[in-house]
Formats: C-alpha cells, sequence, structure tokens
C-alpha cells in the first residue's frame, strides 16, 4: 500500500465525481486509416485526406477531443508499454522509491502530486522522449533570466526490459504526434509542417499513470479538473475508465469510453493559444474506484522551452487581432510545475492570465509576474 487516504486527497464539495456520469454523446472517434497519405500530400488536399482533416477539425471545435483508431502504433508495442507499467507498479514500494524524483530531479516515480493544491490518488513514472531535456531550474522564482537545466531520464533496474519497451513506445507515439500536428496545421490552412519547427529541442515527456482502487473515492480524484499545458497529448488508457472531460456545449462531464487499440487525443493550451481560440483545450479529471486499479499512459507533446507561445501571425490581422500576450513556454511549465509539486497557496498559472487586457493596460510578459496577479 502506497496511498493511505488522508484528508490531503479531499476535494471541495463543488469538485467531487458524482456518481453518474453520461457515456452517451461522448468524443468523436475517428479512423486514421487515411494518414498515408500525408506523405504524398504536396498540392490540393485528396479525397480521403479531405475527410479526415474535416472530422479533426470538428473534433478539435467542438471538444478539443477525440479517440483514434487505425493509428500506426503496433499493437506489440503498446502491450509491451502496458506490461512495462504493470510491472512497475507491482515492484515493492522501496523497490519504486530507488528512482523517486526529488527537487533536483524532476523525473522518475512519484506519489505525492497535487493538481490544484489536492493531492492526486494516484502514482506516476515520468521520462522525457529526447535526453537531455533543457528546461528553465525549477528552484528558482523566475522574473530574471532563468537557469537552464538539463533533464535525464532516471531509469529502474527492475522490471527488466522496462526502458527499452518505454523507449520504443516513445519513438512510436512521437511518430503518431508529428502525423497528428501535421493534420492540425492543415485544419487551420497552414502548410502541414508549419509547426514542426516549434518541436526541435522539445520538452515532451510520458507519464505512467496508476490509480490505485480508492477507499473513498466520492472525495478524491485521481487526477483534479485541469487542462493540459502543452500543444498535444496522446493517452492509452486501459479497460477500466475514469477519463472524464467536459463538454463545451454544456458544461457537464462526460466519460471517456475505453476503446481497444486507440488512443485519446487531447489539444492542449498551446495549441488553443495557436489557434487564437479556434480551439480550446478542454478540462478533463480523473476518477477513481474502490474496485479496480487503473492504468493509463500520456505523451504529453511540448515544444522546446524557448518557445514564445502566440497566436500564428497567418490567423491574426486587422479584423482578427490576437486574443493572447506572447509567453515563454519553459517558464509557463516550470511555473505550473512548482505550483503542482509543491503544495503552495496559489492558483495554478493559466492561459488566461495571458489574455489579452483591455486596450490601454499594460502588459507584463512574466510568467510568475501573472501568476502573483492572481493570487488569492
Ligand atoms: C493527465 C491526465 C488522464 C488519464 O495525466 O494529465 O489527464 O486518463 N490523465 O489518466
Ligand atoms: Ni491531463
Amino acid at each position: 500500500m502506497v496511498l493511505e487516504f488522508d484528508p490531503a486527497f479531499i476535494q471541495a464539495p463543488e469538485h467531487r465525481p458524482r456518481p453518474a456520469v453520461t457515456e452517451a454523446g461522448s468524443i468523436p472517434l475517428i479512423d486514421l486509416s487515411p494518414l498515408h497519405l500525408l506523405e504524398q500530400h504536396g498540392g490540393p488536399l485528396v479525397a480521403g485526406l479531405e475527410v479526415l482533416v474535416a472530422q479533426v477539425e470538428a473534433a478539435c471545435r467542438d471538444w478539443g477531443f477525440f479517440q483514434v483508431i487505425n493509428h500506426g502504433v503496433p499493437l506489440a508495442v503498446v502491450e509491451r508499454a502496458w506490461a512495462a507499467s504493470r510491472g512497475f507498479f507491482a515492484l515493492p514500494p522501496e523497490e519504486r522509491r530507488r528512482v523517486r524524483r526529488d527537487e533536483v530531479n524532476p523525473l522518475g516515480y512519484y506519489e505525492a502530486e497535487n493538481t490544484k493544491n489536492v493531492r492526486d490518488w494516484k502514482e506516476v513514472f515520468d521520462f522525457v522522449v529526447h535526453e537531455p531535456a533543457v528546461i528553465p531550474s525549477p528552484g528558482e522564482a523566475g522574473g530574471g533570466v532563468d537557469r537552464l537545466i538539463e533533464l535525464r531520464n532516471q531509469w529502474p533496474q527492475l522490471p527488466h526490459g522496462f526502458r527499452e519497451a518505454l523507449v520504443e513506445y516513445a519513438q512510436a507515439t512521437e511518430e503518431l504526434a508529428f502525423k497528428l500536428l501535421e493534420l492540425i496545421s492543415l485544419t487551420l490552412s497552414l502548410p502541414p509542417k508549419r509547426l514542426h519547427g516549434f518541436f526541435k529541442d522539445q520538452t515532451s515527456f510520458i507519464r505512467l499513470n496508476h490509480y490505485p482502487p480508492c477507499p473513498s473515492p466520492h472525495l478524491a480524484l485521481g487526477v483534479g479538473r485541469h487542462k493540459d499545458a502543452g500543444a498535444l497529448t496522446i493517452l492509452a488508457q486501459d479497460d477500466v475508465g475514469g477519463l472524464d472531460v467536459r463538454r463545451r456545449s454544456d458544461g457537464e462531464w462526460v466519460r471517456v469510453k475505453p476503446i481497444p487499440n486507440s488512443f485519446i487525443i487531447n489539444v492542449g493550451d498551446i495549441v488553443q493559444v495557436w489557434s487564437n481560440d479556434k480551439y480550446e483545450s478542454a478540462e478533463h479529471r480523473v476518477s477513481v474506484n474502490s474496485e479496480r486499479e487503473r492504468f493509463s499512459i500520456p505523451l504529453f507533446f511540448n515544444p522546446a522551452h524557448y518557445v514564445m507561445v502566440k497566436p500564428l501571425a497567418e490567423l491574426v490581422d486587422e479584423k482578427n487581432p490576437a486574443n493572447y500576450e506572447e509567453y515563454n513556454w519553459g517558464e509557463f511549465f516550470k511555473t505550473r510545475k512548482n505550483s503542482n509539486f509543491k503544495k503552495l497557496d496559489v492558483e495554478n498559472i493559466q492561459i488566461y492570465h495571458f489574455k489579452k487586457a483591455n486596450v490601454g493596460q499594460h502588459p507584463t510578459t512574466s510568467v510568475t509576474a501573472r501568476a502573483r496577479r492572481t493570487t488569492k
């Protein structure tokens, strides 16, 4: 037993999961078989690709979430990743803690994460897709020029083959992430590779999530409600279910139905800003249950730390002005991580802090200053 229920896990009454969450009218399901047509893509969209692009556009616009099948990631690769994850979380706690994250290295095992200052009923293992990943040093308060650090993965000795399975999974899902990025570019009437440059020196990471059975599933959440901060998330979930997405049309929480050999895709805050609010990063959370443990594996596809995030120049003009001030991805990520790592009495940083204020107001481009400004 690693997690023991205590008051740190209790959600405020308005955020506790209510028992019946609808599965009807759930997020769109998209067949990615026409993806191979991207390779030949040059001029106008060929018919099969045109349909796919239209489906992705509608899903990003109406939900910010969709599921994909025929995605090209081999089943055997996914199954080896599941076996690695199950094997790791079945190890004795002291074995898992050998690769526990700390103030120096934020990668590895962790069982005490908060979302919006409430503890999540979960344990995780994080690793970066490209080593070393360069990010601003987490310790510092910001404001000045950040010191950079190089993140390297902490791989456990056990279970055997853990690292190999996950490196292979990372390569296959990263390839899918780039293809989805091309589709998203096409939905914005941009050249397919328009966004690729932001992912040189990327800070993407993969998280193994383990949600043990919870004695009080009506009081706690596996992950509290949040939006993913990066560009895209590609998530594999097992057959237990528990991911709830906030439906844009009416604000209801909708359970995402597990579909074998599929991935769940969601656009993160960065795509919301790039698209100048054409797409919205949807709020989501994980409900837990008292009977079955649940596993999931998200890939958070994130740009380089030095990328300045702002609405794409091609999408703004006098009639459609930019809705956001630009912000630095590394600093944003650092500020968010800090508030998830430590239980701080501050609201964590959100993109709406960069929404353009009324004309005449002075913009602040420092992420930390923005976070402080809204501290309650
Ligand atoms: C996350 C997340 C969903 C899930 O880790 O950011 O939203 O189903 N996970 O585990
Ligand atoms: Ni998430």
